[in-house]
Order: structure tokens, then C-alpha cells, then sequence
């Protein structure tokens, strides 16, 4: 390495800042923490040297980020938000999951997950306070990607009401509303009454909301069931199954849809005696759910609490 006289190593141009500052920095044990910090110092500096922001520019952009935590609480986070409706949560989940070894794709966890969910008997309803809206009987299996059954696995399940509002939104829904966790029975299968979720506009009223009215864009999710499913020995699935037209699918502000877990809704405008303790109009979805050997890992929950 070139020696550097302490002269040299006083910033005097441009071009001195980025060096001195991966100096500064090299010194950094962890060497992946080195690696990300000084990837990311690069890519910022390039950043601003190329669209070479003026000074007001820098401080709306600074307060943009601080709004992002001054927004972010018990019920709302707006940093989840941001990172969804940038696509960078979905280019992480697709370099982390990619699919390739037959295990239902995943999707984004979302600001939305609370934790904690009631604990659900098989066939139980989840739809707590009165939700007006169609009905929904979702059957499904758990399995290794082989097809063997998995018992005992776990599903962690949430969804908004078919207004478009999780129950942490929504004054009038009740704790948990539409929130539950089932477990599979020794055929990997479970199933649970609900109603069908309704898409839904992300929060508009902070800094996530400021950007997508500047662009022009849609605030709109297509409509949705959450799960986590879990089992030992096999990795943590966090996956959204889809419910809505292409056209929503492909309009979904955070770029989470995916061709391979739109679910298959099926409506009935009767009674049916295979779907019990629904009322019409109500809808069917059956879905098998695809899990890959490997390692439990949970989320920890954007949010902790309920509005009101
Ligand atoms: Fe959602």
C-alpha cells in the first residue's frame, strides 16, 4: 500500500472524502459488518456524486428518513413500510428464498405482524368482532417438498378486514381480530373460517405516503392472507396468499404478489355441507403449503400493539 503522509490525509477536495472515509472505517472487527458498511459508504458517496443533491435537497432528504422513525410505534412501522414500497424487502426475500428446491415461494412479512396470535383449534373462526363481509373456509396441508405430510407444524395467521384494515388500524375491530395460530393435524392438514380479506391502501399519512403521491403511484395491496409456517427441521416459511385480480397483483405498491402463491378462491352463494359453520355468500381456498428441510427462524414482530 502506498504510504500516505498525514497531509495527504486531510480532506482538501471531492474526491478526498470517500477514501478517507473507508480509512476511517477499515479497522472494523467484524468482517461482515466491514464488508456491508464500506459496500454501502461507496454506493452512498457514488449516489450523491452523481445526482450531486443541493444542500436543501440533502436536509428534505434527511428529514424524510427522521419522519420514517417519528412515525414508526406500537401499531405502525413506517421503516417496514419504506423498505416494502422501495423493493428492497422483496429483492431480499428472493435472494433469501428463492424457491428452487420445490418449497412454496415466500413473501413479505409486512409491517402488519404483531406476534402472539390466540391459539386456534382446527376449524375455529378468527374472525373475533363482527366483520360483515363474505365468508371464508381455507383449507390446507402442510408438506416437506417430497410430499410427506408434516405434523404438528405451525401456522401463524393474519389478514386484514374486508374494509382493508388490520385490527391494529382499526378501532372497531377487536384485540386479534383476524388473527390466529392452528397447528396441523398428523396428516399436515388444518383449516379455519374467516372472511375474505379485502385489498388494501398501505398507510398514507407519514413520509411512505409523501413519496408515493410525488410519484404518482397507487398506495393499493392486491387482497391477502399472512402465514408463518413452521416446523423443526425445516425452515420458516413467511409467505402471503393471494387473493384478487391480475390487475391488483400487478399493481401491488409493495412489489410482494407472485404467480406461485395466488390462492384459489372459490365462491358459494349457498350453504355447502362440506364447508360447516360459514355463511353464504362465502368463498373456499385450498392450498398446500411446501416446506424445505433446514432451520427454524422467526421474525421479530414490526408491531407490538393495537391502536385505541
Ligand atoms: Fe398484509
Amino acid at each position: 500500500m502506498n504510504h500516505i503522509s498525514i497531509e495527504q490525509k486531510l480532506i482538501s477536495r471531492e474526491e478526498d472524502v470517500t477514501p478517507t472515509v473507508l480509512r476511517a472505517m477499515q479497522n472494523t472487527t467484524d468482517a461482515r459488518l466491514k464488508e456491508l458498511v464500506t459496500s454501502l459508504v461507496t454506493h452512498l458517496h457514488a449516489f450523491v456524486g452523481e445526482t450531486r443533491p443541493t444542500e436543501a435537497e440533502f436536509e428534505y432528504g434527511l428529514r424524510w428518513i427522521a419522519a420514517l422513525g417519528h412515525h414508526t410505534n406500537d401499531f405502525n412501522n413506517e421503516v417496514v413500510l419504506a423498505a416494502d414500497v422501495l423493493g428492497i424487502s422483496t429483492l431480499i426475500d428472493l435472494i433469501n428464498n428463492d424457491g428452487m428446491q420445490g418449497e412454496t415461494m415466500s413473501a413479505l412479512l409486512g409491517p402488519f405482524y404483531r406476534g402472539a396470535a390466540p391459539i386456534c383449534a382446527s376449524g375455529d373462526c378468527i374472525a373475533r368482532s363482527d366483520t360483515p363481509g363474505a365468508g371464508l373456509y381455507f383449507t390446507g396441508r402442510v408438506t416437506g417438498v417430497n410430499g410427506q405430510p408434516i405434523a404438528d407444524a405451525s401456522l401463524d395467521v393474519w389478514q386484514a378486514s374486508p374494509v382493508g384494515l388490520y385490527e391494529n388500524q382499526d378501532e372497531t375491530q377487536d384485540d386479534f381480530n383476524l388473527r390466529g395460530k392452528f397447528t396441523t393435524d398428523a396428516d399436515g392438514r388444518f383449516h379455519f373460517v374467516s372472511v375474505k380479506p379485502a385489498g388494501y391502501p398501505v398507510p398514507t399519512d407519514g413520509p411512505v405516503g409523501d413519496l408515493l403521491r410525488a410519484q404518482n403511484r397507487e398506495p393499493m395491496r392486491p387482497a391477502h392472507i399472512h402465514f408463518i409456517v413452521s416446523a423443526p427441521g425445516h425452515k420458516t416459511l413467511i409467505t402471503q396468499i393471494f387473493a384478487d385480480s391480475l390487475e391488483a397483483l400487478v399493481g401491488d405498491v409493495v412489489f410482494g404478489a407472485k404467480k406461485q402463491i395466488v390462492g384459489n378462491f372459490v365462491r358459494y352463494d349457498e350453504p355447502h355441507p362440506d364447508y360447516p359453520g360459514v355463511a353464504a355468500p362465502f368463498f373456499t381456498c385450498d392450498y398446500e403449503f411446501k416446506l424445505v428441510e433446514g432451520t427454524p427462524c422467526f421474525p421479530v414482530p414490526p408491531i407490538s400493539g393495537k391502536k385505541g
